[in-house]
């Protein structure tokens, strides 16, 4: 299904321009990306079951859900719910990915904006976004569609990387990043739209072997290793709050 185009219109936007550098190096890394000292060994599943368990959730969570998946990449947490009811994959590059995890059962893949989701409201049971509202367009429009497109009492379950107020300065080198927040930055923005039922910040750690270290081309590892924090929110849309516009 192709994508309808979206104007910005929220402050939180970044210029188009930006975001499409973005997406050219998003195509560069996960047209790799398995090649990757850091990634060549990543057992993908099991790299899912624990970034589920930081949300304090589990596989059979999604049991009998309709689920959507915003940003999912190609192989996003979603490609491993092969037990949900059904499952939509959004992405603004889900036919350019040429290597997507193949999938079974119902579900509808969708190259659109996360700012401009093609679905009906309160259509959805449980919506993820992870890792991907920093790399969007417009992050706010794309959690005010994510609550709108959300069930009273759905869950979402949201991921970023979050970064030190102290390093704001120095964000722009980041490239592949086109938004930045600190972990309290983005709590609040969540929490304009849903109730939080789970919040966890943990420091990011490369797992690459010691001998890596001395590679240039890893000593961007090095330097996130040492500031970068994931920020884990399971959230919920309940019945009293409106998506803020
Ligand atoms: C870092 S990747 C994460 C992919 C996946 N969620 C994962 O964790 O493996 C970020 C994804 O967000 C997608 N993305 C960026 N901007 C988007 C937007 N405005 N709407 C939908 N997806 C977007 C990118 O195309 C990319 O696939």
């Amino acid at each position: 299904m192709p994508h309808e185009p979206y104007f910005p219109a929220k402050s939180s936007a970044v210029t188009m321009t930006r975001w499409q550098a973005v997406q050219r190096l998003e195509l560069e890394f996960w047209s790799k990306w398995s090649t990757l000292a850091l990634y060549r060994n990543l057992d993908v599943p099991n790299y899912w079951e624990q970034e589920l368990a930081q949300f304090g959730f589990t596989w059979e969570g999604f049991r009998g859900l309709l689920v959507l998946d915003v940003g999912c990449g190609p192989i996003g947490l979603i490609h491993y719910l092969d037990h949900a009811a059904e499952r939509i994959c959004v992405d603004q590059l889900l036919t350019q990915y040429v290597r997507q995890r193949p999938l079974q059962g119902r579900q509808f893949s969708i190259s659109a904006m996360g700012e401009l989701l093609p679905l009906a409201a309160r259509s959805v049971d449980l919506a993820s976004c992870f890792n991907a509202l920093g790399h969007m367009l417009d992050p706010d429009a794309a959690l005010d569609e994510i609550a709108r497109v959300l069930n009273l009492g759905g869950t979402a379950l949201l991921m970023i990387h979050t970064f030190p107020g102290w390093l704001r300065p120095f964000y722009w080198i980041d490239r592949i990043h086109p938004h930045h927040y600190t972990a309290e930055a983005f709590v609040a923005k969540v929490k304009k739209r849903f109730g939080i039922e789970g919040l966890l910040t943990i420091k990011r750690s490369f797992d690459l072997p010691p001998v890596r270290w001395l590679s240039p081309s890893c000593w961007k590892y090095i330097a996130a290793d040492m500031v970068v924090a994931s920020t884990y929110i399971r959230a919920s849309r309940a019945a009293w709050r409106e998506p803020h516009v």
